[in-house]
């Protein structure tokens, strides 16, 4: 009998989570308003959120239930991603959606929080199952966490407990073990919930199913075949009205440590032995393991950073990062970094893996490529040069799909050989549109399932991988910070890093 494809839409979400509520601190955020609040209305447009569920969002305004309900139905109207909103959805949505309003530092707001709580329990039957998510940022997660527990609220006397840890997590090794430490004093890490929104991502999760629900790839699947691997996540996008966090983070923290590592270690991990939260995640930390640290003088050669100039994109002028509103006119902060690890294990030694990602590219768009060696060609010498490597792309977004490239003879009396490509896209092959990230893991966390959440000893571990990059650039203070034009793929520096190991980035 075939096996059962354990990704496959449907059998993991099958289950209905038990009745629960979701309190959201910084529930007037902009990550509320964008994000979580579509994602738990469209949980509730399908089916996939229990009677019950309630939602009990916490800020410093004066808001009562009402004020609450009114803004996350503008939310909704505005961010949901299917419009318009069904009133009848809509409806019994917001009649479990409640509102605390406190400073996150009083004692008295998470009294407030758990009073609430339990009566909401009683009106709506959630059995004191509580997911608590921290949409606050990070210098409010010791109090909130801190009093948390001096309320109880993180014991699961009756019903369950549980908490999203919204990134970043930590700003690099020492305060991620800290904030490891704070969490594991008031919550077991059963009950932890580290969020990176790429593993919600579909694309993401095709990448497990296409390594391990097909037996094609996998043989070929190492240093064997393999040549490089690069992996793009370039964004046009600049740092709009986030100069604030993005001055502190720059490229490597914002994206590399936590969304490209993630993109990093599904490629690159053995086969778990089962689609589970310990067998997956052990897989992907032994990955983190095996990449080679890099030395000072390794992140001279390994690591570039960049930053943005003025430039165009889709035809429009943008200003360069150091205009960019809140951002200081001296800022060294990357914009762009590119990296080359190097995996000490027998399945990817010798094979690089690129990384790139960057604020203001020519365009969106996130990619792993597989690059194949080259055949030995000793059937066509005479064209050797012009035969390209196989490459099995795998878009991440936008345009979902696999594409594989691959030679073909260009029809005629004359040898000429051309690349071709082999394609599949899931808006044609599907035909229905994927579920956000944060529904799928808003879901998967009211379900008490967190495989595809960030565990501790991942996290550090990646953080631990970023420390000797970090120190490097933030202690030489000299040293030149290439920059690069606005609507580009970056500096010529970025060519040239690829070049040296005579490889080039791909054209995207
Ligand atoms: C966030 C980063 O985590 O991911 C942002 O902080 C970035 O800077 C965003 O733009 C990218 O996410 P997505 O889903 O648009 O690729």
């Amino acid at each position: 009998m075939d096996q059962p494809n354990p990704l496959r839409a449907g059998l993991r979400i099958a289950r209905t989570p038990e009745a629960c509520t979701v309190v959201i601190f910084g529930a007037t955020g902009d990550l509320t308003a964008r994000k979580l609040l579509p994602a738990l209305y469209n949980l509730a447009r399908e089916g996939m959120v229990p009677a019950g569920f309630s939602l009990l969002g916490v800020g410093r305004r004066p808001w009562s239930d009402d004020d609450f309900r009114a803004e996350m139905r503008k939310s909704a109207e505005q961010f949901s991603r299917v419009q318009p909103i069904n009133e009848e959805v809509w409806q019994t949505f917001a009649e479990g959606l409640f509102w605390v309003g406190g400073e996150f530092g009083d004692l008295n707001t998470y009294e407030q929080i758990a009073s609430r709580l339990e009566q909401i329990d009683q009106q709506r039957s959630t059995g004191g199952n509580r997911l608590f998510y921290l949409a606050i940022p990070p210098s409010w997660f010791d109090d909130a966490i801190s009093n948390l527990q001096k309320v109880k609220l993180t014991e699961q006397s009756h019903g369950w407990s549980r908490i999203i840890v919204e990134k970043p997590f930590g700003h690099d090794y020492k305060s991620a073990q800290e904030l490891n430490d704070l969490v594991s004093r008031a919550f077991d890490e059963s009950q932890v919930y580290r969020i990176d929104h790429y593993l919600g991502k579909e694309t993401v999760q095709n990448l497990l199913v296409a390594r391990f629900a097909n037996a094609i790839f996998e043989p070929i699947w190492n240093r064997n075949y393999i040549d490089h691997v690069q992996i793009t996540v370039a964004e046009s996008l600049g740092i709009g009205s986030r100069a604030g966090f993005y001055e502190e983070a720059g490229a490597l923290r914002d994206m590399i440590t936590n969304h490209m590592m993630q993109l990093l270690t599904l490629t690159a991990m053995e086969p778990p032995v089962e689609f589970n939260e310990h067998e997956v995640r052990s897989e992907k930390v032994k990955v983190l393991h095996a990449i080679r640290p890099m030395s000072a003088n390794d992140v001279d050669q390994n690591a570039l950073r960049a930053q943005y100039d003025q430039g165009t994109i889709n035809g429009d002028e943008v200003p360069g990062y150091l205009a960019e509103k809140g951002v200081n006119p001296a800022s060294r902060t990357p914009t762009f970094v590119a990296l080359k690890f190097e995996i000490d294990n027998w399945r990817w030694a010798g094979v690089p893996f690129y990384l790139r990602t960057g604020k203001r590219l020519a365009k969106r768009v996130t990619e792993i490529a597989i690059q194949f060696k080259k055949p030995p060609l000793l059937l066509f010498p005479e064209i050797r040069d012009e035969i390209e490597s196989n490459v099995l792309a795998l878009r991440i977004q936008p345009n979902e799909g696999i594409t594989l490239k691959f030679s073909a003879k260009q029809p005629g009396q004359r040898m000429i050989i051309h690349p071709v490509n082999m394609d599949f896209r899931y808006g044609s092959s599907f035909g229905v549109a994927a579920p956000e990230a944060y529904e799928r893991l808003l879901l998967d966390a009211m379900l008490g399932d967190p495989t595809l959440f960030t565990r501790r000893d991942e996290v550090e571990a990646q953080w631990a991988l970023m420390t000797p990059i970090l120190e490097r650039w933030e202690n030489d203070g000299v040293e030149h910070l290439p920059h690069y034009e606005a609507g580009t793929w970056g500096p010529d520096e970025s060519d040239q890093f690829m070049q040296r190991d005579g490889r080039e980035w791909r054209k995207l």
